[in-house]
């Protein structure tokens, strides 16, 4: 049975992805840079948020698309912070707790990713994030009080850690001999197909035991599968660590579908891959299936 904090995670990122919606609603439809309280912006520009009320709990999530970084200008900010208010960016998304990336893949340790305006105040008045999504969190008390600032995106030539803009797309990573693990995630129930994966050794040169699965292989492909944020905490449904050329599909019906690769440093490694929403009909029969207990494990 779900517990009740599975339930949060899967409201959770329902809310993320109307909010979603949303978002490219916003995009054609030119309206004021005005943020809310709770907010999901995919655009640049300068956006202003002022308190009508004591506003306590508040949360901007900025994405981009997976090869661009973001960059948060505080323009202006008016808020108390010896009252309790805070304005804090972090490098990342966050949300009930799980954090993306989680932060065995994250550069920085997760104190860093944290850039808390009442503490550096005029020092850092710009914020890149590492991949393709950030966020801000505020708490003002006083109305009339608030801050602008001005969202950018920049280049990323290697992207590494992703979420996904949309619940469809392909894309190829590429981790060029690097000692790091990239996870690309999609939050939303998918099937993903698996064109191509090169890890350093597509020659047939390398040597494994056969039935020793992927365990003691140094680069590998792991699908994900659950209802947070946090790839370290969601279930492995399978793991490549062969390449191939031609094409190798899942269905996942979790909320959320990550495709992590597992890179040692010594080889130029890539995977290419493309998803595809999963349809209701479709899910409903993966529930007859009993699938769904790969996202509602009992513990
Ligand atoms: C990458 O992930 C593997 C397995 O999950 C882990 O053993 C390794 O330490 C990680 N590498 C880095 C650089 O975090």
């Amino acid at each position: 049975m779900p517990s009740a904090f599975q339930f949060q995670c899967h409201f959770v990122l329902i809310f993320l992805a109307a909010l979603r919606g949303e978002t490219r609603y916003l995009e054609v439809s030119n309206v004021p840079c005005c943020a809310r309280c709770i907010d999901m912006l995919s655009i640049e520009g300068q956006f202003t948020f002022t308190a009508e009320q004591p506003q306590l709990h508040c949360a901007t999530f900025f994405i981009g698309d997976p090869e661009e970084l973001i960059t948060i200008d505080y323009d202006f900010v008016n808020i108390d912070c010896q009252g309790g208010d805070f304005l804090k960016v972090f490098d990342g998304w966050i949300l009930k707790g799980e954090k993306f990336p989680s932060s065995l893949d994250h550069p920085l340790p997760t104190s860093q990713r944290y850039v808390d305006y009442c503490e550096s105040g005029n020092i850092q008045r710009s914020i890149r994030s590492s991949q393709n999504v950030a966020m801000i969190f505020f708490r003002i008390h006083q109305p009339g009080n608030g801050f602008t600032v001005t969202v950018k995106k920049n280049a990323n030539l290697f992207p590494c850690n992703v979420i996904s803009q949309t619940p469809s797309g392909r894309f190829t990573m590429v981790i060029p001999h690097q000692h790091r693990n990239c996870s690309f995630s999609i939050i939303y129930p998918v099937v993903i197909k698996i064109s191509d994966l090169i890890l350093g050794h597509l020659n047939g040169l390398f040597l494994k035991k056969p039935s020793a699965g992927c365990a003691g292989v140094g680069d590998f492909v792991e699908l994900l599968g659950g209802t947070g944020l946090d790839p370290s905490k969601m279930f492995p449904l399978a793991d490549l660590c062969h390449s191939f050329h031609g094409s190798a599909q899942m269905k996942i019906g979790c909320d959320n579908t990550v495709l992590r690769m597992v890179s040692s440093g010594k080889h130029v490694n890539r995977v290419t891959f493309e998803y595809y929403q999963l349809d209701l009909q479709e899910l409903e029969n993966r529930k007859e299936n009993s699938i769904e207990e790969f996202c509602f494990p009992s513990i």
